[in-house]
């Protein structure tokens, strides 16, 4: 929990877009310094330019999230130019679709490296460093928040992909959240769980760094337009997310639901799941979109 940002430092990654940057926005006008990470040069330098025309302390990086030496690097940064971070947000991610089998080898290389490696190079580098500095002081705070997704709380199918990045990012931050409390009172953990923002989320591919061997498959190709257009018509704005992720850690709230009402579906999973069930089918709700993707995929 962090209760008064001013003057703190928050590094965050993915800050060149969506919820990173809104966030990044927020941590300005709450007079933080700000580590803006980003592997996409354009959006990280707009993003640097905006966020010191508004007055904060900006170190700008350019990192892959999923390169272990380029996040070493980035901690050294840190470290010599503001010291510990207090509020660390691993959000970079990536979105790909499809039917799990049909996913490459290169596909999970990129989507484990950028969603799950990105998020454990944050909190390896970062804790011992929040830490040294709490051990140090104790009035010093921190807080730690990793961006899973409602991906990372329930199966849905021709998503495979993300899904088990998802779930190993919701995993490793309540481990994360346990881990620190039997080390510390000084420093929380949280999890980001967005359902269907609209952000730059649909156009992941354009930061993979090989362009895939091969043509997309007809899954890939239904799964990203079912995406397109989930994501395009989510009301609630990646802005009002970033406010809850603030107010989630002035108050030490581990999990942020960007949907609540989209936490039945859960429910639903873990019902099914105590009662030795199979799981629910995905579609009850709508069970027009289910019968047209079993048809487009078996068409
Ligand atoms: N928008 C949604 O509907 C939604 C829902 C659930 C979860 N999420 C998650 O939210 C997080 C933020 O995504 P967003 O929706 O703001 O999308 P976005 O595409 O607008 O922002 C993601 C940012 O991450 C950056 N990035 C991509 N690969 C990177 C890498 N290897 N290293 C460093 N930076 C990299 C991109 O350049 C981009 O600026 C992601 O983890 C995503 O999976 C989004």
């Amino acid at each position: 929990m962090i209760e008064s940002f001013e003057g703190k430092t928050a590094v965050l990654t993915g800050a060149g877009s969506g919820f990173g940057l809104e966030c990044a926005r927020i941590g300005a006008q709450r007079g933080m310094n700000l580590v803006l990470v980003d592997v996409q040069q354009d959006a990280l330098d707009a993003a640097a330019a905006e966020l010191q025309a508004a007055g904060a302390a900006v170190l700008a990086r350019r990192v892959d999230v999923a390169d272990a030496a380029q996040m070493e690097q980035l901690a050294a940064d840190v470290q010599q130019r503001f010291g510990a971070p207090h509020l660390v947000f691993n959000n970079a991610g990536v979105g790909a679709g499809g039917l799990l089998w049909e996913s490459s080898v290169k596909d999970w290389d990129w989507v484990m490296g950028v969603n799950v490696m990105g998020v454990v190079h944050g909190v390896r580098l970062f804790t011992p460093m929040m830490l040294a500095a709490a051990a140090k002081d104790p009035q010093w705070r921190g807080h730690i928040v990793n961006t899973a997704s409602m991906a990372g709380l329930l199966t849905a199918p021709n998503m495979g992909i993300y899904n088990v990045s998802k779930h190993a990012v919701v995993a490793l931050s309540e481990t994360l959240h346990q881990d620190l409390a039997l080390v510390t009172d000084q420093i929380g953990a949280s999890v980001l769980c967005p359902y269907f923002v609209p952000t730059g989320i649909t156009r992941s591919e354009r930061n993979r760094p090989d362009t895939p061997a091969v043509q997309l498959t007809k899954s890939q190709m239904i799964g990203q337009a079912m995406t397109d257009k989930a994501v395009s018509s989510g009301k609630v704005t990646a802005a009002e997310v970033a406010q809850r992720v603030f107010d989630a850690v002035g108050a030490g709230q581990f999990y942020i639901f960007s949907h609540p009402q989209a936490l039945g579906n859960v429910q639903s999973r873990m019902e099914h799941i105590v009662r030795g069930e199979n799981p629910p089918d995905p579609f009850l709700a709508r069970p027009d979109i289910g019968q047209r993707l079993r048809e487009q995929l078996r068409g």
